[in-house]
């Protein structure tokens, strides 16, 4: 196996997150406006053999976890493709996927079949008329239908990831954090990270939530949140059970309790740019090297994706007021 690349800072980067596309069937408030968006054209986006070489050149280098995300990444009609040939890279420890869950139902059997081994499903609140608020396209009945086919199809932990967003869905928590009594599901809430310039990034400040207040919210009514030793240094998740409970609640507090000193990861937006920080705009474009690689072309990424780990910001400045201007979350999915 090769040694973990490590960053100026000592972290050991070995996570891989693939944006396949910034389509989405979705709009949620605090992600994706209505009106006004552009979409990287087609002959932009990278195709599955250029994701599977720079998933091979991370590998080379020591990369061994990779996420695929979007946008939606069930957009993509070559999504089976992309599983297929990531999934088959010697070396791909781990694989899995963030969605929405509402196209799963007709593609999680192939998917199973292609190499994918587990998924995070996007869901803010179970209360239909919420999610119609929150989340703005979609119905929780398809999410719902997604998700057991998700479960059907064997693939396990089964995590929810809920946005906690003031005045939409910051009371829906305890019914999410409910399901994790009967179900060894890991329901995850995640504080609101402002991306953008938009409407987005405005909801994401005054709508913002601490996971103190939503942990307190489902203490109080569901009983002691028992922490769970932390076994993967690197998960942003702080986790406990409820009483008595077969899942796990989580809260990722990327605002109150920043885990930039543990972070592990790089993202490639679906236009191949590596974006070396969430919360920053520094990016390095893989294209040239895919695209004009004249034979060396794993060399080159390779070389790409080594400065990328050496160039990556040690942590976000959301205190003084700094974040990604330039991307949006849709382009970066998480
Ligand atoms: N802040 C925090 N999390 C977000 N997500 C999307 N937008 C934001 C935001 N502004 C989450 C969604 C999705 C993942 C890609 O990121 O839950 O699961
Ligand atoms: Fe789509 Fe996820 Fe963004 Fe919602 S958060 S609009 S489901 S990409």
């Amino acid at each position: 196996m090769q040694p973990q690349p490590t960053d100026r800072f000592g972290r050991r980067i070995h996570y891989l997150r693939v944006s396949l596309t910034d389509h989405c069937n979705l709009r949620c408030i605090y992600c994706m406006p209505v009106r006004g968006l552009t979409f990287v054209p087609h002959d932009e986006l990278l195709n599955a053999s250029e994701i599977e070489t720079v998933v091979r050149a991370a590998v080379a280098i020591g990369f061994d976890k990779v996420r695929l995300t979007g946008g939606e990444p069930t957009m993509r009609t070559d999504l089976v493709e992309i599983v297929r040939r990531v999934a088959a890279v010697d070396g791909v420890r781990d694989l899995s996927m963030t969605t929405n869950a509402i196209l799963l139902p007709g593609i999680i059997h192939d998917l199973v079949a292609a190499g994918l081994k587990r998924v995070n499903v996007h869901v803010d609140t179970l209360n239909p008329d919420h999610l119609k608020r929150v989340m703005r396209f979609g119905s929780i009945a398809e999410i719902w239908a997604g998700i057991e086919s998700a479960v059907a199809a064997g693939l396990s932990p089964l995590k929810l990831n809920c946005v906690v967003v003031r005045d939409y869905n910051d009371a829906d928590v305890v019914d999410l954090a409910r399901l994790t009594i009967d179900r060894e599901w890991h329901v995850r809430f995640i504080e609101l990270m402002p991306l953008g310039t938009d409407e987005c990034a405005r909801v994401a400040m005054a709508n913002f939530v601490p996971s103190s207040e939503t942990r307190a919210r489902i203490r109080a009514a569901l009983g002691d949140l028992t922490p769970l030793p932390n076994l993967d240094h690197a998960d942003e998740s702080r986790n406990f059970r409820l009483p008595g409970a077969r899942g796990v609640v989580g809260f990722i507090s990327p605002v109150s309790e920043p885990y930039c000193g543990t972070c592990n990861r790089m993202r490639l937006t679906a236009d191949g740019k590596l974006h070396l920080c969430l919360l920053h705009d520094t990016e390095l474009d893989l294209k040239p090297a895919l695209r004009n690689g004249n034979g060396h072309t794993l060399d080159a990424v390779q070389s790409v994706l080594l400065r990328g780990i050496q160039r990556k910001p040690t942590g976000h400045r959301l205190d003084e007021g700094v974040h990604t201007e330039n991307r949006r979350m849709f382009q970066l999915g998480g």
